[in-house]
């Protein structure tokens, strides 16, 4: 019995758990909403999102009539529209997913990364305060800690390696995890943040390394590597993510960081050529072109702490997961062709026109 009722979290007025969670017509909130609302079938997910040109509402069609699911199109920045929210819903746990989240764009515009993704987090937090939260959960990401020589495999990033972000993507989401941090200490709000390393699956914009070469690979288009193609990123497949997030939440402690990582660096050059083997593509569209600035070398996780202390662990091998993402892009073309033939198209041109 005790066991049971630990496993079924209430809301402060005794009605079913209750979450928000913002970003969540983008790529991980969308696929994390699906996961909970199928693995809890008596909690209610409230999604509020921006809609920026990263959300998509034809990813949540499939929920838009489920009466446990709401979707309200919000800034996170917008404190009155969120207090509004908070004041209607009073919800039991809220799961900050909403973010600029590419480092390409960072590089070319950094204010609407601090907005968001510093402001925007703040007044997530400050509502937390006002009207009362179980948890409050930060999505942060490996970034945070900088990066890793590809010379010294043995080095691999634990929760207490110390925050030295490169890019302005990295530094903040850095500045809003010691946000989240100080209002647990200073406010004692209940507060954990996760750090994931690279995830891939299905419903990624197609501005991110794997699902850009899986369209252009599929459109026969030229698929730009930044640099020498050496660097190397932990690929994560997406539902391995949602189930930590899910741990986390449920049985992660208060006030506490958790790394989530794939077990499984490769370097660019070997995930694209994979992609291109298993679409059956030559290797000659590969185009060697102008390095991102400041390009981080390396990212490798520990994920120690949440394995013993959730038991949590990536059960999908990248073989496994880059098929079933690749299946999904081509059973979904409408999804990505609706994307890349809109304002996508001036984003490619700005990006990869002269490089
Ligand atoms: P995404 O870009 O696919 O989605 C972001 C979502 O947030 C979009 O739906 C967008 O409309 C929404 N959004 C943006 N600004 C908003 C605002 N001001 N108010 C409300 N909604 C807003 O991002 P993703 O890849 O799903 O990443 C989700 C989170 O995970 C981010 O916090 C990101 O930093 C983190 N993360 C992602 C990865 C990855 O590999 N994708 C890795 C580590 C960490
Ligand atoms: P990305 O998917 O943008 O994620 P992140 O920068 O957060 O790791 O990029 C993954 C890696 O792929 C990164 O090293 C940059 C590289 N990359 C390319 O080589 N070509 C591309 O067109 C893109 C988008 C990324």
């Amino acid at each position: 019995m005790a066991l049971l009722l630990k496993k079924i979290i209430y809301r402060k007025d005794g009605g079913v758990m209750k979450i928000i969670v913002t970003g969540g017509a983008g790529f991980i909130g969308s696929n994390f909403i699906f996961y909970m609302l199928k693995k809890y079938p008596d909690y209610e997910i409230i999604c509020v999102d921006k809609l920026t040109y990263a959300g998509n509402l034809s990813t949540l069609k499939g929920i838009m009539d489920n009466h446990r699911f709401r979707f309200v199109k919000l800034d996170i920045c917008d404190r009155a529209g969120i207090y509004q929210l908070f004041e209607e819903e009073l919800p039991s746990m809220v799961v900050n997913f909403a973010a600029e989240s590419h480092v390409d764009r960072s590089i070319e515009n950094p204010s609407v990364f601090l907005e968001t993704n510093i402001m925007g987090t703040a007044v997530l937090m400050d509502a937390c305060r006002k009207y009362g939260i179980q948890r409050y959960h930060q999505i942060s990401t490996d970034e945070v800690y900088g990066d890793l020589p590809l010379n010294r495999p043995d080095l691999l990033f634990t929760e207490e390696t110390p925050i030295q972000a490169s890019s302005p993507y990295s530094s903040s989401k850095a500045a809003a995890d010691l946000l989240v941090l100080a209002y647990h200490r200073t406010y004692e709000l209940p507060v954990s943040v996760s750090r994931c390393s690279n995830n891939y699956g299905p419903y990624h914009f197609p501005e991110k390394l794997i699902p850009l070469v899986i369209v252009n690979a599929l459109n026969d288009k030229p698929i730009p590597v930044y640099g020498t193609g050496e660097n190397v990123r932990d690929w994560l497949y997406v539902d391995d993510h949602c189930k930590a997030i899910d741990l986390i939440l449920h049985q992660g402690r208060v006030g506490e960081v958790y790394n989530i990582g794939g077990h499984n660096e490769m370097s660019n050059i070997d995930v694209v050529k994979t992609i291109c083997n298993r679409l059956g593509k030559s290797h000659s569209s590969i185009a060697y072109v102008t390095d991102r600035k400041g390009h981080d070398m390396r990212y490798a996780i520990d994920s120690t702490k949440i394995q013993n202390e959730l038991g949590w662990f990536p059960e999908t091998r990248f073989s496994e997961g880059i098929q079933k993402t690749i299946q999904w892009y081509l059973e979904n073309k409408d999804w990505w062709e609706t994307i890349i033939s809109g304002e996508y198209r001036n984003y490619y041109k700005k990006m990869y026109g002269d490089r």
